[in-house]
């Protein structure tokens, strides 16, 4: 079923490929709109099409009219988690073509003007190269880098994270993501290289632990995030830290295992 006031043109649903079934309808709107495919369900759907159909539906969504890969119920969960930490300021690893980091910004605008943070608020988000984000985020606002620093690197590079704690304010209370290639090598090096930005009560948060799920991984992703997460835990640094699973508060996540929040005072 269509819904919303426009009606955009239906195209075949692709998840006949899973189902052999038209039970989830996907229809692709105009982007020209900045709306995902909408994915519709009825009572005979079974909740891993729903999921699959979500999976491939959150890699086409947007905000402010830059593309952003988030699901609604996680982007609800920072929220969240945000407001509680009292987040000044958010350290993005991965930012693609630079929607999270905006949606992060206007988050963290929106907790200082409630007075629950300092007006210093800012978001450091770290990319390969940054050239595509910088001129997306300038059209969607050509302020944007009064608060939004890009930084070009690699997190696997242990000589980042000093790069990037340069660029946070004094005493700032810094949340992490990690959203870069969602493999072994990279989830750990970032809970190595940036674990210790996160204070008491802080979190950081492993994206897309859906990786290692053999029933809803993306096609080509070969997962090592949850091992990473698992073996990160189980060491020193990891030990300051306790996996918030109840924070996957609405069922669909695409971050299982992954809202880590410091429990202990770094060493
Ligand atoms: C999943 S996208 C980020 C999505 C974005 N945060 C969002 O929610 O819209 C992953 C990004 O990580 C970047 N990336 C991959 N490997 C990386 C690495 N070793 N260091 C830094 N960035 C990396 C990619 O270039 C890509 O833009």
């Amino acid at each position: 079923m269509e819904r919303g006031p426009s009606r955009p043109r239906p195209v075949r649903d692709p998840t006949r490929r899973d189902t052999g079934q038209e039970r989830i309808t996907i229809t692709d709107h105009s982007e020209a709109a900045h709306l995902p495919p909408t994915v519709t369900a009825d009572h005979g759907t079974t909740l891993l099409e729903y999921r699959r159909a979500r999976g491939r539906q959150h890699v086409r969504d947007w905000y402010a009219g830059l593309r952003i890969k988030k699901f609604p119920e996680d982007l609800r969960v920072f929220e969240h988690v945000l407001w509680s930490a009292r987040v000044q300021v958010v350290v993005e690893l991965g930012t693609h073509l630079g929607g999270s980091a905006l949606w992060f910004r206007d988050r963290l605008r929106t907790q200082a003007g409630y007075g629950r943070v300092p007006e210093a608020i800012r978001v450091i988000s770290v990319d390969l190269d940054q050239d595509r984000a910088a001129g997306l985020l300038r059209a969607a606002d050509p302020a944007f880098d009064r608060e939004i620093t890009l930084v070009a690197g690699d997190v696997t590079d242990p000589g980042l994270a000093d790069r990037v704690a340069d660029l946070v304010p004094p005493g700032a209370r810094c949340l992490v993501v990690e959203d870069t290639l969602h493999e072994y090598a990279t989830t750990i090096a970032a809970l190595r290289n940036f674990a210790h930005l996160v204070p008491t009560g802080g979190f950081f948060v492993v994206e897309d632990g859906i990786v290692d799920d053999p029933d809803l991984c993306p096609p080509g992703m070969p997962g090592g995030v949850l091992p990473a997460v698992a073996d990160w835990l189980a060491g020193e640094q990891g030990s300051a830290f306790t996996t918030r699973r109840d924070l996957e508060l609405y069922g669909v996540t695409s971050h299982p295992h992954g809202w880590l929040q410091r429990t202990a005072h770094a060493c």
